[in-house]
């Protein structure tokens, strides 16, 4: 897609499709400052005043004013109090204008920058929010369709801005968004991708062709490598497989003296049936999306090539399905994870933390700073929070502070949770180190709690099982995987300082 910036005002001639949001009680009064040329502000001015229109969030109309040549349509969005704005409202908004246009065949647009005229919100930012719902706004999984794709594509983008001084931050906001843009959607590809398309071989070729692609280096652990690394977790649950498991370890940047290390983890169950203790089969397809932690990882790896912060981050991936075999794992069964820890199996379907277990355990070589996993771990955190926020658990304050933080001004929220002894309590096993569930009550915790006893250096776990896909289409998310966790680790990477 092209995405050009103009200098200029809105509604002159040769922008035939323009988007342009206004906060609720906006009246577009001479006086007011906007990028808007003057017939189409008197059109919208006089419209106003008739009160159909409120500027209330979601709402949106569709206008031809008249007198314009060629003729052209105007997208109006409401933003919502202009109190309440976040850059939230500026994706959401841009994903519900991109989602009218390409119903009505248009394939060029040009668009304000949502809440440029907000204090305390920087031109940058706005203009990467607004890039970014109309990118990931325009996203479709449409691969599979034997007619191929039957839509309208954006083709082209113009963002105007009124003054010359103002073009650096707003190209820069647009490079920002095409990055993290192409992250989540690459992101979402793969958590879309069914079970039998992309077992852990094709997501490691996946992450290997990403890899060469964006100049990182890429290495891909087959069983022997697993074997011989001890990763006796990650075989444990591959065991019921006929897949072969795959660890995957994407590199940017070299380990430094003056550069931080950042280890991301990402789960990557490419379809979980949950073994031997197998799931009911009302929803079990949603469990193609149980590897969403690799896919953000992945994703996110990529955006990292592309941004070439000063840091040196790591993304590993710990890949293979769980079902049930004649050679699978079983509850009651004792194996021994990477660290040298005993685990008793309860359920084989809490098998998202035995894979972790190990993948933390390799992350303990790269000395880092931070680790960060992101997992689908929990049905129960899906009932804590419903799908309005991932679950963080940690062991390090700060760390978790710096996660919140992307998380609030990346639109993916995240919400603190306890690991307190309790819960290890939980999850003790008489006859091994520790057991991997810990009852019926706390589900997220337990898992938090387990997952604890993996790893020393500071580390921050995003349960995203109610984050990673969504049942209805959302404002810049059709239904599917919605590729949470990208825009966060690309956020705290941005933000980091050693
Ligand atoms: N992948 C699931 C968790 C999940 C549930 C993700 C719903 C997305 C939506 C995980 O492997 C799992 O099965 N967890 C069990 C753990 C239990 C057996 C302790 C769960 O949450 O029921
Ligand atoms: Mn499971
Ligand atoms: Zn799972």
């Amino acid at each position: 897609m092209q995405i050009d910036v103009k200098i200029g005002r809105i509604g002159s001639e040769i922008d035939t499709n323009v988007i342009i949001g206004l906060f609720k009680g906006d009246q577009l009064e001479e006086t007011d400052s906007m990028v808007m040329e003057s017939a189409l502000r008197r059109y919208l001015h006089g419209m106003l005043k008739l009160g159909d229109f409120k500027g209330d969030e979601q709402e949106v109309a569709v206008l031809y004013p008249c007198g314009q040549a060629p003729p052209g349509r105007v997208i109006l969005l409401g933003l919502g109090p202009r109190n309440d704005f976040c850059l939230e409202t500026a994706r959401r908004a841009s994903g519900i204008a991109v989602k009218r246009a390409l119903k009505l065949g248009v394939s060029e647009l040009s668009t304000a920058v949502h809440g440029l005229d907000v204090p305390d919100f920087e031109l940058q930012e706005c203009t990467q929010a607004t890039v970014e719902g109309l990118l990931l706004g325009e996203y479709r999984y449409d691969c599979h369709k034997s007619a191929g794709p039957e839509r309208t594509r954006l083709e082209n983008l113009t963002v105007v801005i009124q003054q010359r001084a103002q073009a650096n931050e707003v190209r820069d906001g647009i490079e920002t968004a095409r990055i993290t843009a192409a992250g989540t959607a690459l992101a979402r590809d793969l958590s879309n991708a069914p079970g039998n398309a992309l077992p852990p071989r094709k997501l490691a070729s996946a992450a290997r062709k990403m890899a060469a692609d964006s100049d990182l280096k890429c290495r891909v652990l087959t069983r022997k490598d697993i074997e011989k690394e001890r990763m006796g977790a990650l075989v444990a649950v591959n065991a019921g497989s006929e897949e072969p498991p795959r660890f995957i370890v994407l590199e940017y940047g070299e380990p430094s003296e003056d550069r931080d290390t950042l280890v991301f983890v990402g789960k990557g169950i490419t379809f979980d049936s949950g073994g031997i203790s197998i799931k009911s089969s009302g929803g079990m397809e949603e469990m193609k999306h149980d590897m969403s932690g690799a896919a953000a990882v992945i994703g996110a790896m990529q955006s990292i090539a592309m941004l070439k912060p000063p840091l040196h981050v790591v993304g590993l991936v710990p890949a293979t399905e769980n079902l049930p075999d004649g050679k699978a794992l079983k509850p009651g069964d004792i194996i021994t994870a990477l660290s040298g820890k005993t685990i008793e199996v309860i359920n084989t379907d809490a098998e998202g933390r035995l894979v972790l277990a190990d993948a933390l355990g390799y992350a303990e070589r790269f000395s880092p700073a931070a680790v960060i996993d992101l997992a689908t771990l929990t049905g129960a955190c899906v009932v804590a929070l419903g799908h309005a926020a991932s679950g963080m658990m940690g062991n390090d304050e700060p760390l978790q502070e710096r996660v919140r933080k992307a998380g609030e001004t990346t639109g993916e929220r995240v919400w603190p949770l306890p690991i307190w002894k309790d819960y290890h309590d939980q999850i003790k096993s008489h006859i091994a180190d520790v057991k991997n569930t810990g009852g019926r009550w706390g589900g997220a915790l337990t898992a938090g709690a387990f997952l604890e006893k993996f790893i020393e250096r500071p580390w921050v776990h995003l349960d995203i099982a109610g984050t990673a896909y969504t049942e209805s289409s959302k404002s810049y998310c059709p239904k599917g995987a919605t590729g949470v966790g990208v825009r966060l680790l690309v956020q705290l990477v941005r933000d980091w300082k050693p």
